[in-house]
């Protein structure tokens, strides 16, 4: 019987891609969500792969676990704290002897500190607690183009982040997954960090122009200061945290410390990284 995995934010951008990969491993898995139904129309599984799972509910931890050998952990953006929601259900693994965990972090988070310092939190809980880990660190995803900067641009013709002159090697969430899902079902990634990059190190301005390429009309990155960024989300009615959020987490890739490039995708995939240009096609076709 082949060992059994959860996946948690299973109809997220990394979680959607990490069930397709597992499907085609024909891997023996559950896919946890708080809205099943809800779930249902995202994602095109058998109902009976679909569980109820919400880390805030530990109502739901025993059922989502039945039978489980391996869990990935996957948890919700724009969380301030996020090791408060996270770590009552690393310890109900723990005490349930599911030890086999693969924790989705992200690049650079041991440089964000006070109410940003939840990665880190969370690898030294994984680390300290001896459980069986694996460690994914992604850079900035390709993605984020397609799914937080749609509406600025498409109507206002910009991409918009406090960035300054930085460069980073945007993921391929597609990569990611690919990566989840080998190390989720063979044996060999125990103990071990993976950081996650493109192929390419690219600033905001030269994504405009890769931008600008692909949807033909002309895409311009204003580098604002965070003021201004801070500004312009109140404007537009999002509230203060999401500012609180973001500036420290772009402040990376103006710091330059997400400002360098890996071989791990290539390593744990034998192929190379997806490029930016290649995302936003497939993304914006
Ligand atoms: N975007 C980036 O550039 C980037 C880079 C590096 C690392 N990361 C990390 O990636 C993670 C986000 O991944 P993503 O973009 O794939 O997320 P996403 O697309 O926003 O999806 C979030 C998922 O979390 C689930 N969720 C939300 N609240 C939950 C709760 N209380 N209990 C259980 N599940 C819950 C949602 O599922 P349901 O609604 O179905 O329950 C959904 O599947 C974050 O931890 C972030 O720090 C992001």
């Amino acid at each position: 019987m082949k060992e059994k995995i959860l996946i948690t934010g299973a109809t997220g951008t990394i979680g959607k891609s990490l069930v397709k990969q597992l499907q085609a491993l024909n891997a023996n898995f559950v896919a946890g969500s708080r809205d099943i139904n809800k779930a249902k129309s995202i994602l095109n599984i058998s109902k009976d792969a679909w569980v109820k799972f919400d880390f805030t509910d530990k109502h739901t931890f025993e059922r989502a676990t039945e039978n489980v050998d391996r869990v990935f952990v996957l948890g919700p953006p724009l969380t301030l704290n996020l090791e408060q929601v996270l770590i009552p259900f690393i310890d109900f693994l723990k005490h349930k002897g599911i030890n086999r965990i693969v924790y989705l972090s992200a690049f650079g988070n041991e440089n964000l500190g006070g109410n940003m310092a939840f990665h880190n939190i969370v690898e030294s809980y994984l680390k300290e607690s001896q459980l069986d880990f694996t460690i994914l660190q992604p850079s900035f995803f390709a993605q984020n183009f397609k799914n937080y900067e749609y509406e600025n641009l498409m109507e206002r013709g910009i991409t918009f982040n406090v960035a300054g002159n930085g460069k980073v090697g945007f993921v391929d969430s597609e990569d990611i997954a690919k990566v989840a899902a080998k190390v989720l079902t063979e044996e060999g990634h125990s103990g071990k960090t993976y950081q996650l990059t493109g192929p390419e190190l690219l600033s905001y301005h030269d994504a405009a122009n890769l931008l600008s390429e692909v949807l033909n009309k002309e895409i311009v990155y204003p580098n604002p200061t965070e003021e201004a960024y801070r500004g312009a989300l109140r404007a537009g009615g999002a509230p203060d945290f999401i500012a609180d959020y973001m500036i420290p987490v772009y402040g990376m890739i103006k710091n330059g410390t997400v400002g360098r490039l890996t071989n791990h995708v290539e390593e744990v995939l034998g192929e190379k990284p997806t490029d930016l240009k290649t995302v936003l096609n497939r993304d914006f076709v």
